[in-house]
């Protein structure tokens, strides 16, 4: 046996593979939006957001837009979680100013008009085609990232039939009808594997499971329906795709995010702000690779503020692995110079 452990060439699988690295890596959720006017003048050709998820040339060509204008070191997927429940049978539409809308389940009935595991290709195969793209097309540094919704935060949404702010139909659902509940998440946590396996078969390098949501579930509640569809998943892909490392993004988890790496087997914790760099670096990044965790308001505010605040957080994790990145998506709003001024604050 050779003990000289692999070591992977792109700065966010070192950091994957619990690599400190003197310059963390960079990339920004929502990189590819609607505060760059390259990104709104193609979705205006695609026509509207769902159209453009599904139109594979045009979402590999969102996707790489963040990367040619500011040499991100991930490309991430452009799709989003809402693609796993259409891809079921469910109806899904987004209203303009306001969000998406979706149909909704409230009881057996709904959930047997779904429909099985296997059908979910029928209707992702053109997210795959996108992935197959950018791993062509994709210059050779950056990382290509694809993700799925976590069952819990998916199924939020599949239950209210739009986004809410305490999550309350999914809770009243778990509550008063756990048969109906319990097998959604078992759907949703079937899918979620196919989903992220086609993913990585077609060339995602890295998968992230977003769980937007997980901070509204509490105690004995965050076990079950955040941290253990997240183990499921992550044990099913590591079987299938030995190496290919997983980000676990447990949003606004407090507590719970220490240990949620060792738990999970995830490669790396992404980070909110209702906790600190500081707080994190002592109780998370002991484990292992982290993620985060600027405010996004920083990309609209920009001046000493983000550079102050972008070199604290990366002075904060810089005793081991870190990806920078913000805490949640950076919002149209945002000015694009100031991402610029982000990175340099970063690399310089
Ligand atoms: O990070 C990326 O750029 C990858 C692509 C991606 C999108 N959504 C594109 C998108 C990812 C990873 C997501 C995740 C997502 N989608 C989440 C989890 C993370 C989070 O933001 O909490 C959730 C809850 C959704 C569902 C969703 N999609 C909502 C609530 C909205 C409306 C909010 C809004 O900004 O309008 C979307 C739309 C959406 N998804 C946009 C993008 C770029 C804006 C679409 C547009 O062009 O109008």
């Amino acid at each position: 046996m050779n003990a000289q452990p692999h070591r992977p060439e792109k700065t966010i699988l070192r950091a994957l593979a619990g690599e400190k690295q003197g310059v963390p890596p960079i990339w920004m959720m929502r990189q590819a939006g609607r505060y760059l006017p390259e990104y709104r003048a193609t979705r205006a050709q695609a026509g509207d957001f769902l159209s453009l998820c599904y139109n594979s040339d045009l979402a590999a060509e969102v996707t790489l837009q963040p990367i040619r204008r500011y040499g991100f070191d991930a490309a991430i997927l452009f799709a989003d979680i809402l693609l796993v429940p259409q891809a079921l049978g469910a109806d899904l539409w987004f209203v303009t100013g306001e969000g998406p809308r979706l149909s909704t389940i409230t009881d057996q009935a709904g959930f047997d008009r779904l429909k099985p595991v296997e059908a979910i290709h029928d209707t992702l195969n053109p997210v795959y085609e996108t992935v197959r793209i950018l791993s062509r097309e994709l210059p050779r540094e950056p990382t290509l990232i694809g993700f799925a919704g976590a069952p819990w935060t998916v199924a939020t949404y599949m239950i209210a039939g739009r986004g809410t702010r305490d999550q309350g139909p999914a809770h009243a659902l778990m509550a008063e009808n756990p048969a109906v509940f319990d097998a959604l998440m078992a759907r949703l946590t079937e899918g979620t594997i196919e989903y992220l396996s086609a993913q990585i078969t077609a060339g995602a390098e890295v998968v992230k499971l977003f769980d937007s949501w997980a901070g509204s579930l509490k105690g004995a509640a965050f076990q079950r329906y955040a941290l253990e569809p997240a183990r499921a998943i992550i044990a099913a892909l590591k079987s299938r795709h030995p190496g290919v490392p997983i980000i676990a993004f447990p949003r606004e988890a407090g507590d719970n995010y220490i240990g949620f790496a060792r738990a999970t087997g995830a490669d790396c914790v992404a980070l909110d702000n209702s906790v600190s760099a500081d707080w994190a670096a002592e109780k998370v990044q002991v484990d292992g690779c982290v993620q985060g965790n600027l405010a996004p308001h920083h990309m609209v505010t920009g001046g000493p503020d983000l550079v102050a605040e972008t070199r604290r957080i990366v002075q904060a994790f810089s005793g081991g692995p870190h990806i920078f990145n913000l805490v949640h998506g950076i919002t149209p709003a945002a000015d694009p110079d100031n991402v610029a001024r982000m990175i340099e604050a970063v690399r310089g």
